[in-house]
């Protein structure tokens, strides 16, 4: 594992009826995997961002719904009982659409075994499938990202969207290695972050890992890299996307957008279709998660923000569809008018 590539690996798996995952928390100084052998320890995983990234936590909320399954096999009310731990687990972050739509696509299968036994067997399959479709889109997202970048140019990014953040190989990280490897990235700028710093611990860490040239920059520094011609393609990921294109991501996103737009530098948002929402008009209707205010008062366990002040720590911000350039899925890049654009992709998807 630690010889590998960074898009390489996977950071959770299935392991002898058990969760084994990476712990992102203790990352990048230490390297843990934890076992996880019971529903509820998977919610808890997920809420204390031990795994996260929105299509890494709809595996893992695929997984979750699987152990649960697996602790009610003798439930006489197994299918009641299954969907009771489900809602625990698609409760687990708000934000991202990835985990609500895993976790419903595992009730699916459950309702349609002919017993809990076989119902337990098909949804650890089915959880698998759900990691190995997400490896397979994100490939493919590379490829169609990667052809929209000018060879040599340096691209910046935000948060962590690589292996890490999902099944595998990463959404706008993957895009950024692909396209390192064809030489069209010379060089990334990624962010640090704040206030959990996804940036500076696991894109640093990746990247590293993946032998990329890259620099890390404060958030604030966004501005004057793009003003002062230093990049030339922004690339994040997304945690849910409305029907209208609006996109909702890390906090911070918004700000970037903006500032591209400001610079005339492309923003490209790179996402499988498990993360699109076409249930939502618009990115308003989005639920963002605030997080406890010690990720943003405290440093390490330890405060440095002054006695007595608050702090407010929205994890997520919407970028309207009009600061974004376009849209990388795995099934092709969508543009404006992304009504019909998206809605067409999601028409392929059903078939
Ligand atoms: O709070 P996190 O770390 O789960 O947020 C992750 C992000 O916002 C990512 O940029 C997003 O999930 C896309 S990941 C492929």
């Amino acid at each position: 594992m630690t010889s590998a590539a960074a898009v390489d690996m996977r950071p959770i798996e299935w392991a002898d009826g058990r969760v084994r995952l990476l712990d992102q928390t203790l990352l990048p100084h230490r390297e843990v995997w934890i076992e996880l052998d019971g529903c509820g320890k998977v919610v808890d995983a997920i809420r204390q961002m031990r795994i996260r990234g929105a299509p890494a936590i709809g595996v893992a909320g695929a997984y979750a719904v699987a152990l649960a399954a697996a602790e009610l096999v003798e439930d006489p009310q197994f299918i009641a009982a299954l969907e009771k731990a489900a809602a625990e687990v698609r409760n687990a972050r708000p934000t991202g659409a990835n985990l609500a739509q895993a976790v419903d696509r595992m009730l699916e299968e459950a309702r349609r075994a002919s017993s809990p036994a076989a119902a337990l067997e098909a949804l650890i399959a089915e959880a698998q499938a759900i990691q190995d479709e997400d490896e397979s889109a994100n490939r493919a997202i590379g490829r169609h990202g990667a052809a929209l970048l000018p060879q040599g140019c340096v691209a910046l990014t935000h948060c962590n969207t690589g292996a890490l953040a999902t099944g595998g190989f990463g959404t706008a990280l993957g895009v950024i290695v692909t396209a390192w490897r064809d030489g069209r990235v010379a060089r990334v700028l990624a962010t640090e972050t704040r206030p959990f710093l996804q940036g500076a611990r696991l894109t640093a860490w990746e990247l590293a890992r993946a032998g990329v040239e890259a620099s890390l920059i404060a958030d604030s520094a966004a501005g004057h890299v793009m003003r002062t011609g230093q990049v030339h393609a922004v690339l994040t990921g997304a945690d849910r996307i409305a029907a209208n294109g609006d996109v909702a991501n890390k906090i911070g996103t918004y700000s970037l957008a903006v500032l591209a737009r400001e610079n005339g530098i492309p923003f490209y948002v790179a996402a499988p279709t498990t993360t699109l929402d076409p249930s939502i008009a618009s990115g308003r209707e989005i639920v963002i998660e605030h997080r406890p205010p010690e990720e943003v008062t405290d440093f390490n366990g330890e405060r440095v923000a002054a006695p007595g002040i608050d702090a407010l720590n929205p994890a997520f911000d919407v970028t309207p569809h009009e600061y974004v350039t376009a849209i990388v899925t795995e099934r092709g890049v969508v543009r404006e008018p992304y009504t019909d654009g998206l809605r067409r992709i999601t028409e392929d998807e059903r078939g």
